[in-house]
């Protein structure tokens, strides 16, 4: 099998560091996010296998920061043929109690990101004709909840913003996919492991990365559009 170059944001942590660790078994990689230690190990792991991993440092809030991930993972590679759009954040209350900051920094970093990483890395999927993004959204980008007013805002334009995307590239044999994930066990939104005991209904990162892999494994005369995911129920509560 070729290997593919996968590009995945928010790779550090949770659901991106599944993907990169299941994807990076037969292929090689460029991560991006902020957590030099984290990404170090991962990156470790991957160059083990006989593929290659690479990191750049960088804050998905800067357009300059993702411009020379990309740039860099061109260098590198001479090519990307997934980009997996996953670096996320979470904040949950009121409407009334967000500052405008606080929500903006929401859509920047869920929105703007996968904006601005798909922005790029078109470019060089245009001019080769093939490649795949994949974006993780959440089961907040098909309904609504309490304290969500932000976080589901943000999804919501992620799952409008894939279904677009689809559109734009489909001439140029690029496909677009949105994977709906529900509750997975992360530290996302500032979770720690106490609060994530007890809890009979949990996806694991583990789970997430699996569904990428059979995207990034499917036909390349295919588009799966969407996929929501939910969790069974634990073993331990049936
Ligand atoms: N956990 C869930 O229940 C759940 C459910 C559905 C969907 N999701 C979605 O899944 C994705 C991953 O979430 P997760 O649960 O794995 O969360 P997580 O464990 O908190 O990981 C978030 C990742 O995003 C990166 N990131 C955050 N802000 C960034 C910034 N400004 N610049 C660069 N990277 C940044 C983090 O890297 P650094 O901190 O190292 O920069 C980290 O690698 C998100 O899009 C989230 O909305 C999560």
């Amino acid at each position: 099998m070729t290997k593919k170059t996968i590009l995945i944001t928010g790779a550090s942590k949770g659901i991106g560091r599944a993907i990169a660790l299941e994807s990076g078994k037969n292929n090689n990689l460029s991560l991006f996010a902020r957590s030099e230690k984290d990404l170090n190990i991962i990156s470790d792991e991957i160059n083990k296998n006989d593929n290659k991993c690479i990191y750049y440092l960088g804050d998905i809030k800067k357009e300059e920061d993702i411009k020379k991930c990309v740039q860099n993972t061109i260098d590198t590679f001479g090519k990307i043929d997934v980009l997996i759009n996953n670096a996320g954040i979470g904040n949950f209350k009121r409407v009334d109690e967000f500052s405008y900051e606080e929500f903006d920094e929401i859509q920047k970093v869920n929105l703007y990101g996968t904006f601005l990483f798909s922005k790029y890395v078109t470019q060089h999927m245009i001019k080769a004709k093939s490649g795949y993004i994949i974006n993780i959204s959440s089961v907040a980008g098909l309904n609504g909840f309490k304290s969500g007013t932000a976080y589901a805002a943000s999804k919501f334009a992620v799952n409008g913003f894939t279904e677009s995307l689809r559109e734009d590239l489909k001439q140029y044999g690029i496909g677009v996919s949105v994977v709906c994930p529900g509750s997975v066990r992360t530290g996302f939104g500032g979770l720690d492991e106490a609060k994530l005991q007890g809890k009979d209904y949990m996806l694991e990162p583990e789970d997430v990365a699996k569904t990428v892999q059979y995207l990034i494994e499917e036909s390349e005369t295919a588009n799966t559009k969407l996929i929501e995911l939910k969790p069974r129920r634990r073993f331990e509560f049936r």
